[in-house]
């Protein structure tokens, strides 16, 4: 198990297990704690089999394709077919809500592949941002920082693409949230030499701030600055803002995307500009898979929200929309970034994001009554 830069080792989730198995068997559910894998068959979607998978570039078709236990890349030469280039997949990004990137070593340096699996259409894209022609992105700690519970950059600053390949803990797992815990499975486990605080962070006792801080260091924008140190030095119970923050592009707080910022919007909504409490964990529950479970959301909202004028019993719509608080003020948008072209002179199709701008979209509600 690899050693945080602030010195603590991690102890990695199974060990949890004898103590905190509700949580754990939950928690391996999660789109968090599937979100980085090896590339192996269990953990890719999409089909491999045929030609209708190919990208098609300017410089050359891509594909993936199974290479005996392996998945790799071919990118072949659109006139003669010839092999171009071939990389394996080592390892895939996301758990496949929306989509799914793909990484690849070549020796100790980390790079994205231009093709990723674009769930919408259960098809390969070109890669989200990519060129239509030949191209792979290095990979560094700005992109892997939210999609993995730990990795060590060869320069501290975590700004070159080169690892230590073995300090890799796929997956947002237990020691990504709660910090490493080592010395908490010795205190616990009686091993006394070792240790004689347990250092596990008490979340429920930290002001509302840090609570989210913790969820925010992934949910708030990509915060490509780092202040001080390296991506990964953030643990919870620090102040987030004292590591890392966005450039500012000026951009309006309701521009969403894929790598959205629930966190940014939700701030500025009333219910949260007007309530102590509302913090992320009110409505999400971070060791269960939630999604989906819509009667969950709206009974959170109900918890504030009970007088018969939020509960709009005068009003004239639907009892059965009436229910279902989050589809008039929690919409769905499309995202600006997650969007492909289906055909040449067809238009777009976005993946819908949830807006964390709790509000009155009044254009959305007619549009939901039309349908
Ligand atoms: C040998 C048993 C044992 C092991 C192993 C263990 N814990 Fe614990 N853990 C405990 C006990 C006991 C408590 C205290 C429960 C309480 O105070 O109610 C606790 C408390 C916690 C808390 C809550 C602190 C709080 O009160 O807010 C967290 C978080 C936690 N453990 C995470 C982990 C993680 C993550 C692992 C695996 C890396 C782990 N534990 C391994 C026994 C264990
Ligand atoms: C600042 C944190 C952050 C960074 C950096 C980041 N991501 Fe993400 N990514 C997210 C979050 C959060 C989501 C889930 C999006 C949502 O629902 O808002 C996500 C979603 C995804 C998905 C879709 C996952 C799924 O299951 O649908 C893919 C694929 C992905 N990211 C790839 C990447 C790649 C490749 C990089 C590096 C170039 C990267 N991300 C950098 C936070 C980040
Ligand atoms: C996405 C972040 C995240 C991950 C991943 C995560 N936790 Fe937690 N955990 C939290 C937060 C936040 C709280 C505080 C709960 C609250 O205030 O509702 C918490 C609370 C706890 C507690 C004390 C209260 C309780 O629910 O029992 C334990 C024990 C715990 N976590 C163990 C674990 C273990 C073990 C894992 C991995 C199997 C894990 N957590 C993974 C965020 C996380
Ligand atoms: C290390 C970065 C990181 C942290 C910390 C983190 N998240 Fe996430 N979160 C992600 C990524 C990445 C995804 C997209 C996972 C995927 O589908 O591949 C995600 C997805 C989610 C989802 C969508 C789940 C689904 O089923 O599709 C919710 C809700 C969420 N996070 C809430 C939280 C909350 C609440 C916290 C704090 C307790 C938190 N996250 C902490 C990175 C993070
Ligand atoms: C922790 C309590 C809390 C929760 C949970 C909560 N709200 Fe609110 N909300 C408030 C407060 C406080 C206001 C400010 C106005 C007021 O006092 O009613 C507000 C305002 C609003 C408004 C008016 C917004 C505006 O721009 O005028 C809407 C609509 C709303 N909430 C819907 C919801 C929905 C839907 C949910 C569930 C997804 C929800 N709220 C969850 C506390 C909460
Ligand atoms: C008032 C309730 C509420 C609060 C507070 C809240 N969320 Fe959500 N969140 C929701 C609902 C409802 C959904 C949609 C769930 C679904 O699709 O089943 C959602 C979805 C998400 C998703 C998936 C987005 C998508 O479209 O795929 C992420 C990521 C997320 N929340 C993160 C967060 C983070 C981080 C915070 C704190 C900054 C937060 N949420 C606070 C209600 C809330
Ligand atoms: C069919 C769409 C729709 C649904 C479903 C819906 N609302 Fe509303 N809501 C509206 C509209 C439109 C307004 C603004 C005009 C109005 O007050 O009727 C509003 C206003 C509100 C306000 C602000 C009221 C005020 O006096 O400022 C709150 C709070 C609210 N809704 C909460 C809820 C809750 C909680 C639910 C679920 C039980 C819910 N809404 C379900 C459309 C909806």
């Amino acid at each position: 198990m690899p050693i945080h830069y602030n010195g603590m080792q991690f102890a990695g989730s199974e060990s949890c297990i004898p103590c905190h198995q509700d949580v754990y068997k939950n928690h391996i559910l999660t789109a968090h704690f599937n979100t980085s894998a090896v590339a192996t068959a269990e953990n890719l979607k999409g089909s491999f089999e045929g030609s209708e998978h190919e990208v098609e570039l300017i410089d050359g078709n891509a594909k993936i394709v199974k290479d005996g236990e392996y998945f790799f890349q071919t990118i072949s030469s659109k006139t003669s077919g010839e092999l171009l280039d071939k990389n394996q997949l080592d390892l895939v990004i996301g758990s496949g809500v929306k989509g799914q990137s793909y990484l690849s070593f070549k020796g100790d340096s980390l790079f994205q592949l231009q093709v990723s699996y674009f769930t919408l259409i259960d098809d390969f894209i070109n890669s989200p941002g990519y060129p239509n022609y030949r191209y792979s992105r290095a990979v560094t700690d700005n992109c892997v920082k939210c999609h993995v519970t730990f990795a060590k950059n060869k320069n501290p600053k975590g700004n070159t693409n080169i690892y230590d390949r073995n300090s890799f803990m796929l997956g947002i797992d237990c020691e990504r949230c709660h910090g490493p815990l080592k010395k908490h499975v010795d205190f616990r486990t009686g091993n006394l030499s070792q240790t004689t605080i347990d250092p596990v962070v008490h979340i429920d006792s930290l002001s509302r701030q840090l609570k989210m801080d913790n969820c925010v260091q992934c949910h708030s924008g990509l915060r490509a600055i780092q202040i001080k140190e390296n991506p990964f030095s953030f643990v919870v119970g620090d102040r987030l803002d004292e590591y890392a923050k966005n450039y500012n592009f000026g951009r309006p707080q309701a521009q969403l995307d894929v790598h959205g910022n629930q966190y940014g919007l939700l701030k500025s909504s009333e219910c949260f500009k007007n309530s102590e409490e509302l913090i992320c964990t009110t409505c999400h529950n971070p060791h269960k898979k939630q999604r989906g479970n819509t009667d969950h959301f709206n009974s959170k909202c109900v918890e504030c929200h009970n007088s018969p004028k939020d509960l709009h019993i005068n009003l004239d719509y639907e009892t059965a929309k009436l229910n279902n608080c989050i589809s008039c003020h929690m919409p769905l948008f499309p995202s600006q970034t997650m969007k492909v072209k289906l055909e040449d002179d067809a238009e777009e199709t976005s993946v819908d994001i949830r807006t964390h701008l709790i509000g009155i979209y009044v254009d959305q509600v007619f549009q939901n009554d039309k349908k």
